[in-house]
């Protein structure tokens, strides 16, 4: 890549005022840990794709996708906040690295497969803990029939029930059709009823394979899995899976019933049928016990020896490195006193964000954009960076504030001088490129 253009799979692209993807980001483009062998999130593929066995594995070539394909085609409305440069990573005003596997249900229903499975490294800009990373990996996997074959799918709910309840999985779901989440209106109501009972059927049925054998365990607690009423844009009903885990509900899946105007678009009109987008990392947190996202990306022996392929072993920690954590204290640029307040984490293609690019000179502060660069300076010697403080100074209305940037390294001890070094160098670069001004 040059100052003007990325390069990205022998292919150039030129860069425009979209353009935001950092080097360190572009390094992640080939690494594909959900194909290496042994790494747990190929395991975790692997036993999925096992448990779905008649569903065609797709992987596909690159993460460059168009706008269109990640947007567009799946109904995103122009101004929602996913489409923002805060959130999500552009090549140009035309591609950009995709954000979720749906980006390929388009191309994947072209190809005329009723029933598949698709793993893929997806991009988000975000916040920076022990459970966010820029790439993560996700499973899209759908199921469609012929309309008139509908009528023999099979009622599965029963047995399953029972052998959950064995295994001491609690499936909680109060979930209800209503017109925040109805059935499409074109849709036949028995058929909704069926696919929807179907997707219910067949991602129950993985979490009876994922957590049977954890929560059989002798005087283990009840597995608790709960289904939730959720939005997205190109599927109703929607619905979010969670499991509740170490104190907190943990999102796994959204999933839904496919938008017929998404299979429309894809020459299946008279298909109708299901969609789940499962994301890989923090399921592989909790079946392996994890405890932070970049272990996934260390080359430690000590990590990556560990695993076995078709096995969840619980991870044993090699040893924990101390943290050491410096604080940043700036004051914002003037324009961004209104919007600062007003951004909230959220994780999802559906989530909160900014706007559309601002226009050029016009500085405004975003949570992400200040991550980026902490991120570009420290890559995966970051572990967290958290708000600890807000002022706005009575009488110039001037806002700052305060963020605890916490260092660790996965592998090794850091240094004092060398995490100096890092706070120093993120200090310049968020004075040059945010406007900010350090207290
Ligand atoms: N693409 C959605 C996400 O990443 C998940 C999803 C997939 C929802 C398929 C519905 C159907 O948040």
């Amino acid at each position: 890549s040059t100052p003007d253009s990325y390069k990205i799979n022998g292919l150039t692209y030129p860069k425009d005022s979209y353009s935001n993807i950092p080097s360190s980001i572009l390094d992640k483009l080939d690494r594909n840990l959900h194909l290496l062998p042994s790494h747990p999130i190929s395991i975790l593929r692997q036993i999925v794709e096992d448990h779905f066995s008649t569903y065609t594995p797709l992987v596909p070539s690159s993460a460059v996708v168009s706008v269109h394909q990640n947007f567009d085609e799946l109904g995103f409305p122009p101004d929602h906040p996913g489409r923002s440069l805060t959130d999500s990573y552009y090549i140009n005003n035309e591609y950009m690295l995709r954000t979720h596997t749906s980006a390929h249900e388009v191309e994947s229903y072209k190809k005329g497969l009723d029933k598949w499975l698709l793993s893929a490294d997806v991009y988000r800009r975000d916040e920076i803990d022990s459970s966010h990373y820029p790439v993560f990996h996700q499973m899209e996997g759908t199921h469609i029939w012929q309309n008139e074959d509908l009528h023999t799918l099979p009622a599965l709910n029963a047995e399953l029930e029972e052998r959950l309840k064995e295994c001491n999985i609690l499936i909680e779901d109060e979930t209800v059709i209503s017109t925040s989440n109805p059935y499409q209106p074109h849709h036949d109501t028995i058929h909704a009823e069926q696919i929807t009972k179907h997707l219910k059927h067949s991602l129950n049925s993985l979490i009876f394979r994922l957590f049977g054998h954890h929560a059989s365990q002798k005087g283990a607690e009840p597995l608790r899995v709960r289904w939730i009423e959720a939005y997205f844009p190109f599927t109703t009903p929607s619905y979010e899976v969670e499991v509740y885990w170490n104190g907190q509900w943990l999102e796994l899946l959204g999933c839904g019933v496919v938008m017929q105007k998404t299979l429309d678009l894809s020459g299946v009109s008279n298909k109708s049928g299901w969609a789940f987008g499962l994301g890989l990392e923090r399921l592989s947190m909790v079946l392996f016990s994890i405890p932070d996202i970049r272990l996934f990306w260390t080359s430690d022996p000590r990590f990556l020896t560990q695993f076995k392929q078709g096995e969840i072993t619980t991870f044993q920690p090699y040893s924990k490195y101390p943290p050491c954590y410096k604080d940043m204290s700036f004051w914002l640029p003037p324009s961004a006193n209104a919007s600062a307040e007003q951004h909230e984490h959220e994780h999802g293609a559906a989530a909160a964000g900014g706007k559309l690019p601002p226009k050029s000179g016009e500085k405004t502060f975003h949570e992400n954009d200040y991550c980026e660069i902490v991120r570009d300076v420290a890559g995966d010697l970051i572990e967290s960076v958290t708000l600890i403080d807000k002022f706005s100074h009575p009488k110039t209305n001037r806002k700052s504030k305060c963020y605890r940037l916490n260092y660790r390294h996965m592998d090794r001890n850091l240094s004092n001088e060398e995490v100096n070094e890092l706070q120093q160098q993120v200090q310049k670069r968020v004075v040059q490129e945010m406007g900010i001004e350090m207290r």
